[in-house]
């Protein structure tokens, strides 16, 4: 009997109405607004303390967008205590803390090859996490899966911070889902005011 080895379907939507609810995708995506530095470097310290040391997080964003700001945050989460300040002149700088922070500035990169002559990507280096600014410029370059930062001027003192995972890693994914969720409840109830006892 045809009937029988069909299940009923759904008025609506057509479809067999036994059929189980499409999983739903965890964000690989998730965006922050930041008022003022100090805030987005207290962003950069929470991202800091939740890094195992293995992490490479690419930058990207316009001149003043606040990549060092956020830099010196993540220093701060690492235990850096030495001052961050941007590599442009030196293109790299390392900093010891609680992992290795390496600290990339390719704003001046002429091209891949240069990368490479500065040791980038090179398996002997110390490993640790690893910071580039200015990542756009050589993206296809960074190996998956790695945290893209995107750093938007959106006022004199407000910037939006898009955060992505590039390539598979559910740890990534986690890690940026949890600081959304400290970004939403850290608020200490005035609007573009953010409580961080530690920072
Ligand atoms: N919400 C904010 N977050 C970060 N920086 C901000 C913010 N509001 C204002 N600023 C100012 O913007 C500037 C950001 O400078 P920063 O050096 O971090 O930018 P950058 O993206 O690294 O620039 P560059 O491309 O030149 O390296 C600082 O002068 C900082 O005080
Ligand atoms: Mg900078």
């Amino acid at each position: 009997m045809g009937t029988a080895l069909t299940p009923p379907r759904s008025p609506r939507r057509g479809r067999p109405a036994t059929a189980a609810p499409a999983p739903r995708k965890p964000a690989r995506q998730v965006v922050f607004g930041s008022n003022s530095p100090s805030e987005t470097r207290s962003l950069g310290r929470q991202l800091g303390r939740r890094l195992c040391g293995e992490e490479t997080i690419a930058l990207s964003g316009p001149l003043g967008s606040g990549k060092t700001c956020l830099v010196q945050g993540v220093g701060r989460g690492l235990n850096v205590t030495l001052p961050i300040n941007s590599p442009s002149y030196v293109l790299m700088k390392r900093y010891r803390g609680r992992v290795t922070l390496t600290h990339w500035d390719w704003y001046r990169l002429a091209d891949t090859a240069d990368l490479e002559s500065c040791g980038f990507g090179d398996p002997q280096m110390e490993p640790g996490v690893v910071v580039i600014e200015w990542a756009e410029r050589f993206l296809d370059q960074i190996e998956p899966p790695f945290l893209h930062i995107e750093l938007a001027l959106t006022g004199w003192r407000s910037r939006r911070l898009t955060m992505r995972v590039r390539g598979r890693s559910a740890r990534l994914g986690r890690l940026i889902r949890e600081l959304k969720k400290w970004w939403m409840t850290s608020r200490d109830g005035r609007p573009g005011t953010r409580h961080d006892p530690g920072h």
